[in-house]
């Protein structure tokens, strides 16, 4: 036998593990990504084991717990009746017939990409990859990533001289290698996770067409790019869209506020044109885990390439204002009410980056009681997600949720994050000041309410 036919034989393999749904999958980070997309694989019956260096996640995990709100813990225990477990030894890995890495991506303190939670888990997997094995890439990263970062470390760390597979390869001892991005919105309900397209794009069509078949078991349709730095860029391109965007209303919205005119109810307006227009709205800030991060991963990588990337750089100063703006805001309408902010008592509603989750990272609440609390205010937050903040990567608050029964006690109201569970107009009427940076309070009229 030829060693094609050998590489062949290894592939029509996993193919037929693939088809039949006999494929063991390991998910490499049991976080906001991993999890759901490993409950997905064990809704359809195919055996998969989560990995995460975080010990609580894994014990969680396997006594049936959830730590994130949206997975209620009965999810997990039915995973764990069809085979679902979780555990921090990488030495599993070899018993996998395809391995999806779903770890953090975040910027250094200099904006710049952070790789080492890719490099660490490509260089703890490395030991125990086996030859036949499809490895998937789903972090968000710069295009590149995969061929320039994770394969070499792959290559050289692993046991058996194993080789990514490339296209005309006569070795049989290859892993296949994709990247696939991860578009989930959290939140989201009206668009079921299966009936996302999954964009993939494998090292060479062999990969493509395995991780094609793979995530085929899950989601309805999958979408084969021509390269791995094809498929990274467009996880990139949606998010660079939707940051610009983002950036372009929310300049808008300041200029709208001067003029005296409802940016709220223009977008509304604009959204009846059905054809040429996506509406996309103001905040206080950017936040999560994507939009305010992953735009950074491209215009750094552009450097490279002696380009820079303008439009990115500009979405990021318009946005990251915001948050300035919001307690520029603030101070103006305490002045209105002849108070400083200086010593003036604010509860802000809404710590969590968007509405009804769980999610605090990049959350611009944070960085907004942190500047209010610079000019004296005295801040507390109310949350129905966060019984407390603490500390993290950019922030160390240290407080506790507040409870909403006092309102008139403080000074300002300030809405940062328009939770469904809020009813804005008890909050209205019994508030002295509600500044509402997300037009929570849209349809009641109240000399109160000042939008920002
Ligand atoms: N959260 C989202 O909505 C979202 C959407 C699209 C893309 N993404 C991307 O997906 C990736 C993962 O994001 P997330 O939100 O799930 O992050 P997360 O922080 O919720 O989860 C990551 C998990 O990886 C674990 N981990 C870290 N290093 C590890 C290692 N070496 N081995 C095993 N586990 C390790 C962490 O303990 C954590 O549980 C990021 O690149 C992110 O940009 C996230």
């Amino acid at each position: 036998m030829s060693s094609n036919h050998v590489t062949a034989g290894l592939t029509s393999e996993l193919e037929r593990k693939i088809e039949a749904r006999k494929a063991h999958v390991g998910i490499i980070g049991m976080g906001y990504v991993g999890l759901p997309l490993a409950l997905l694989f064990s809704e359809q019956g195919i055996s998969v084991t989560g990995f995460d260096v975080d010990q609580r996640k894994v014990e969680t995990l396997t006594s049936g717990g959830s730590y994130i709100v949206r997975i209620p813990p009965g999810e997990v225990q039915q995973a764990r009746a069809r085979g679902f477990s979780a555990t921090a030894d990488y030495s599993h890995i070899t018993d996998m017939d395809a391995v999806i890495i779903c770890v953090p991506t975040p910027l250094n303190e200099y904006r710049e990409p952070d790789l080492s939670f890719i490099t660490s888990t490509a260089n703890s997997i490395a030991p125990y990859l086996r030859a036949g094995q499809l490895i998937v890439l789903e972090s968000t990263t710069y295009p590149g990533t995969t061929e320039e970062v994770v394969i070499p470390i792959l290559e050289k760390n692993n046991r058996s001289g194993l080789k990514a597979a490339r296209d005309g390869g006569e070795d049989a001892g290859v892993f296949y290698i994709a990247f696939s991005p991860e578009r989930e919105d959290p939140g989201r309900t009206d668009i079921a996770r299966h009936d996302i397209p999954k964009v993939v794009g494998g090292l060479d069509k062999r990969a493509s067409e395995l991780a094609s078949a793979l995530y085929g078991c899950i989601f309805r349709r999958t979408v084969k790019v021509s390269s791995l730095a094809a498929a990274e860029m467009t996880k990139l391109l949606e998010n660079i869209y939707r940051c610009v965007n983002i950036a372009l209303v929310n300049e808008l919205k300041l200029l709208c506020l001067r003029m005296g005119i409802d940016l709220w109810e223009v977008i509304e307006a604009a959204k009846t044109k059905p054809f040429g227009y996506q509406a996309f709205y103001p905040g206080p800030g950017l936040g999560g885990h994507c939009i305010p991060i992953d735009p950074y991963y491209l215009s750094w990588k552009a450097k490279q390439f002696d380009f820079q990337t303008k439009f990115i750089e500009l979405a990021g100063e318009v946005n990251s204002a915001m948050p300035y703006h919001v307690v520029t805001a603030v101070a103006r309408a305490l002045n209105q009410h002849k108070k400083a902010l200086n010593g003036s008592k604010v509860l802000v509603l809404g710590v969590a980056y968007k509405k009804d989750i769980d999610d605090l990272r990049e959350s611009p609440a944070l960085t907004i009681i942190e500047l209010l609390q610079e000019e004296g205010a005295e801040v507390s937050y109310n949350d129905p997600y966060f019984a407390s903040v603490g500390h993290g990567r950019h922030y160390n608050l240290n407080m506790n949720c507040a409870p909403l029964d006092n309102l008139g006690a403080y000074d300002c109201v300030l809405i940062i994050t328009d939770h469904s569970d809020y009813d804005y107009r008890r909050i209205v009427s019994e508030a002295k000041l509600v500044v509402d940076t997300r037009n929570a309070t849209k349809g009641i009229v109240a000399k109160n309410v000042v939008h920002c």
